[in-house]
């Protein structure tokens, strides 16, 4: 029992000192909080006025030490412009300055990455323009920054993508991010009070969200992938790339990740599947309309004229010869026409090729029958045309139409098979 109150006694004082310990650390005063933060900067001989401890920082408004910014007797903020400082800006040591609300580094040889703002969530402007700052910001880097209104990060050298956490700043106004090289698509900034955004010459693509359609166009200037309103229309054709090695790669590792995105995938899919749509639409159309055709068209005579007219005319200079008669394929077919007969039906052009030109035309029983007329055969003997017509004659075959009948003169061929429905297979093939 005594043992033990006499160990209470020896504790007591002891956490007591521990704790007077941690209440002074947290307990800096101001001047401690700058000198420490001063300690951490290089080439700040600026800063002499600084050692003076004897100077009170603030008197109400108006500030002794050099660079420092006060109000009401608190320190408000840091203006270091233009002092050749360089090293760290310590984001920790400055948590202690409760009334901190803006910090000014402009034009000093600052570099590496950007400090940890976001431990200062009670800081309203930012600028730190013209500094040799480097590297990518985290997506989170102004994460919580409820307050944060200005921010200018103009003339460093900061890379990758604009952070994430800027579009969710509910009091941005004025962010100022021009003169780096950010790249990847400008964020979908949503604040209403946000009226400036410069973001030129950087390395952005990509469209202009809808929200900043109404910026001057000059703020997105000098980035080469930029578009959309206030700039020019994006255009699917900008962001088509074919691949263009030889071998099947995956599309994926030919495309810069950055530039082929999600969006630019579709911007090239939705056109392309919209042609063939177009294309197979056109072609079903075209099909039907040949396929309603209608039938023989009287007028279509003219061209059934010029037939009787050679045939005619072969009678008149040679009125010894025969009537000029066919020569049927098969026997069963014998005699139950005659060419005349072929010519006296109407005729309707049914399609002309390279070889000469094809006719339907009907029989006095009504029976429909294809005439295909051979302009020229190579000059072919009749002797060799007969054979070949024999051959031809002979072969039957579901897919192929059978030769009925053929007529042969020098300067004229004639080829007869019956009329087949559903039109020629160049139709289905080529859709005319
Ligand atoms: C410190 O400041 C006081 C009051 O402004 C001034 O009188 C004194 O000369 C300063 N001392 C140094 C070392 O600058
Ligand atoms: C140090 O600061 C001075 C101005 O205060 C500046 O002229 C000089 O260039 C700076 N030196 C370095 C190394 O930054
Ligand atoms: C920053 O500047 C210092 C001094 O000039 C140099 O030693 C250091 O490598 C620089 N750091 C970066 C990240 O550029």
């Amino acid at each position: 029992m005594a043992f033990r109150r006499q160990l209470q006694l020896d504790i007591q004082p002891l956490i007591l000192l521990l704790f007077s310990m941690v209440s002074i650390s947290y307990a800096l005063s101001d001047p401690e909080i700058l000198l420490k933060f001063k300690s951490s900067l290089t080439n700040h001989t600026t800063l002499k006025s600084w050692e003076n401890s004897s100077n009170p920082i603030c008197n109400g408004e108006r500030s002794n030490w050099i660079g420092v910014v006060c109000q009401k007797g608190a320190v408000l903020g840091l203006k270091l412009e233009n002092m050749g400082l360089s090293g760290t800006i310590d984001a920790n040591t400055l948590v202690a300055l409760s009334s901190l609300r803006t910090l000014n580094f402009m034009n000093n040889n600052f570099n590496g990455s950007i400090p940890e703002f976001n431990k200062l969530t009670g800081l309203r402007t930012i600028f730190l323009s013209y500094n040799r700052f480097s590297g990518d910001i985290p997506g989170n880097a102004f994460k919580g920054m409820v307050r944060l209104n200005k921010l200018y990060l103009s003339k460093n050298r900061f890379t990758g993508p604009i952070p994430a956490s800027l579009a969710t700043l509910p009091r941005l106004s004025d962010l100022k991010l021009d003169g780096n090289r950010f790249s990847g698509e400008i964020p979908d900034f949503k604040q209403e009070k946000l009226h400036v955004v410069d973001l030129s010459n950087n390395q952005l693509e990509g469209p202009i969200p809808a929200s900043l359609s109404k910026m001057n166009a000059d703020m997105f200037a000098g980035n080469k992938g930029v578009c959309g309103a206030p700039l020019k229309a994006c255009e699917a054709t900008v962001t088509i790339i074919f691949p263009t090695s030889t071998t099947p790669a995956d599309p994926r590792e030919n495309v810069s990740p950055n530039f082929m995105n999600k969006i630019s995938m579709w911007i090239i899919v939705i056109p392309i599947v919209v042609g063939v749509f177009i294309l197979l639409a056109i072609v079903a159309f075209v099909i039907i309309n040949q396929c309603k055709k209608p039938l023989p068209d009287p007028k279509l005579k003219a061209i059934k004229v010029e037939d009787r007219a050679s045939a005619a005319s072969s009678n008149e200079t040679k009125p010894a010869e025969a009537a000029p008669k066919l020569t049927f394929a098969s026997d069963d077919d014998g005699d139950k026409f005659d060419l005349q007969d072929l010519l006296n039906g109407s005729a309707e052009i049914l399609g002309s090729g390279c070889f000469g030109s094809s006719y339907r035309t009907s029989l006095p029983d009504g029976t429909a029958m294809v005439v295909k007329r051979y302009k020229q055969m190579n000059g072919v003997g009749k002797e060799d045309f007969q054979e070949h017509m024999r051959r031809i004659g002979r072969l039957r075959h579901n897919n192929v139409l059978t030769l009925v009948a053929y007529y042969y003169r020098k300067d004229e061929k004639l080829f007869v098979c019956d009329f087949v429905h559903n039109c020629s297979l160049a139709v289905h093939l080529h859709a005319h």
